[in-house]
C-alpha cells in the first residue's frame, strides 16, 4: 500500500516536471523571440516595449500572444504609444506564425505598408489603423489567403483598392474609411464568399472613391455598408432587397443618382439608412413602415417626391430628416396639396 503510494506520488512528480518544461519551451521560440527584439529596436525601445525583457520568455510580454502547444507567436499589438517612431520593421516577416498583427493608434508610424507583410500567410487579422502611413495599398496584400478582417481606416493612404482582393475567399470585413482614396470599386470584391459565410463589413466612407457601385454587389449577403462622403455615381440601390441580412446601409454625401420607388427593404434586420446628400429621386416606398427595427432613416438633400409613409417606425423621424427634396409631403412636413 504504502510503496504503490509512493510510486503513484513519483509518478505525479514526473509528469507535472516533464509538463512543467513542455510548458517553458513553449513560453517562447527562440527565433521569435529574436525578431520581437528586432522590432523593439528598431521602435527605440520606446515605452510600450518596457516589459520586452530578453531574459524572460517572450510569451509573457506585452502585447504578444503565443500558441500555448508550440510556443510561437500568434499575434503582435503595439498600440497608443506617440514614442512608436518609423516604419513598420521588415522583422515583423520573421513572425511566420501571426495570424493577427495591430498597430492602432500610433501617429507616428509612418512609411508605406512594408513588402514583409506578405511572408506572413497566416495572417487572418490585420489592422493597421490611426496611424501616420501613406502610399498605396499593395496588391501583394491580396495573396494573404486567410485573412477575414482587413483594418487600415484612419491613415493617409491614396491610391486605388486592389483587384487583387478579389481573391480573398475568406475576407468578411473591409475597413479603409479615413484615407485618400481615388478609383472605383472592383467588381468582383467578395464575389468568391460562399453563400454560408457570414455576411460582410464594407466601410470605405470618407475618401475620395468615384464610379459606379457594381451591379454584382448585389449577390452579396452584406451585414453593414458605409460608403459615405465620396464621388460615387449612380445606382445604390444594389444594397437593398426583400431577403438580404443588411443592419446599416450609409450612402451618404454622394452623387448617387437613382429612383428609391421600387427599392424593397428588409423588414427583419434593417435598423439604419442614410442615403442623405445625393441625387436620389422617386417616392419612399411604403415597404418601409415594415422594417420593425428601423433607428435611423435619413433622406435629406435628395431629389424625392411624394407623400412620406406614415406607421410602424416612421414617427421616430423628424422634418430634418426628410429636408431639402423635389417635393416630400406629410408628416413630419407639411401636409401633401
Ligand atoms: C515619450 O518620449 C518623451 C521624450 O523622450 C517622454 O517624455 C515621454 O514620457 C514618452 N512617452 C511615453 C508614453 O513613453
Ligand atoms: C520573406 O519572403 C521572401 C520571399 O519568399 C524571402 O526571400 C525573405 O527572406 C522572407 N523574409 C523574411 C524576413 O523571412
Ligand atoms: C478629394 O479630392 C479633392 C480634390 O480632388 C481634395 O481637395 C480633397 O482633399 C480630397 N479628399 C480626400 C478625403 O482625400
Ligand atoms: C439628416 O441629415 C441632415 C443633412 O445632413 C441633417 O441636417 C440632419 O440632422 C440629419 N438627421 C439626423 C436625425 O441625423
Amino acid at each position: 500500500m504504502a510503496t504503490s503510494t509512493i510510486t503513484i506520488l513519483f509518478l505525479l512528480f514526473q509528469l507535472c516536471t516533464t509538463s512543467l518544461i513542455l510548458v517553458s519551451s513553449a513560453r517562447c521560440n527562440k527565433d521569435d523571440k529574436k525578431a520581437l527584439l528586432a522590432i523593439k529596436s528598431s521602435f527605440h525601445n520606446a515605452y510600450h516595449f518596457s516589459s520586452w525583457d530578453p531574459s524572460t520568455p517572450c510569451c509573457d510580454w506585452y502585447g504578444v500572444e503565443c500558441d500555448p502547444a508550440t510556443g510561437r507567436v500568434t499575434a503582435l499589438s503595439v498600440f497608443q504609444d506617440t514614442n512608436v517612431t518609423g516604419p513598420i520593421p521588415s522583422s515583423v516577416a520573421s513572425l511566420p506564425y501571426l495570424r493577427e498583427l495591430f498597430f492602432h493608434h500610433l501617429p507616428n508610424l509612418v512609411g508605406p505598408i512594408p513588402s514583409s507583410i506578405s511572408n506572413l500567410t497566416h495572417l487572418e487579422y490585420l489592422t493597421i489603423s490611426w496611424t501616420g502611413l501613406s502610399g498605396s495599398i499593395p496588391s501583394f496584400l491580396g495573396s494573404l489567403t486567410s485573412l477575414t478582417q482587413l483594418d487600415l481606416s484612419f491613415n493617409s493612404l491614396s491610391g486605388s483598392i486592389p483587384p487583387s482582393f478579389s481573391q480573398l475567399r475568406n475576407l468578411i470585413s473591409i475597413d479603409i474609411s479615413r484615407n485618400h482614396l481615388t478609383g472605383s470599386l472592383p467588381t468582383t470584391l467578395f464575389q468568391l464568399l460562399p453563400p454560408s459565410s457570414q455576411p460582410a463589413y464594407l466601410r470605405l466612407s470618407h475618401n475620395n472613391l468615384s464610379g459606379e457601385i457594381p451591379k454584382s454587389y448585389a449577390d452579396v449577403g452584406f451585414a453593414q455598408v458605409d460608403l459615405s462622403r465620396n464621388r460615387f455615381t449612380g445606382d445604390g440601390s444594389v444594397f437593398f432587397g426583400r431577403s438580404k441580412p443588411v443592419q446599416q446601409i450609409d450612402l451618404s454625401r454622394n452623387l448617387l443618382e437613382f429612383d428609391l420607388s421600387k427599392v424593397e427593404f428588409p423588414k427583419k434586420e434593417l435598423m439604419q439608412v442614410d442615403l442623405s446628400h445625393n441625387l436620389i429621386r422617386g417616392r419612399i416606398p411604403d415597404g418601409i413602415i415594415h422594417v420593425w427595427n428601423l433607428q435611423f432613416f435619413n433622406m435629406s438633400y435628395n431629389r424625392l417626391c411624394g407623400e412620406i409613409p406614415s406607421g410602424g417606425q416612421m414617427g421616430r423621424f423628424d422634418e430634418y430628416c426628410y429636408q431639402h427634396n423635389k417635393c416630400l409631403c406629410g408628416t413630419p412636413l407639411p401636409p401633401c396639396k
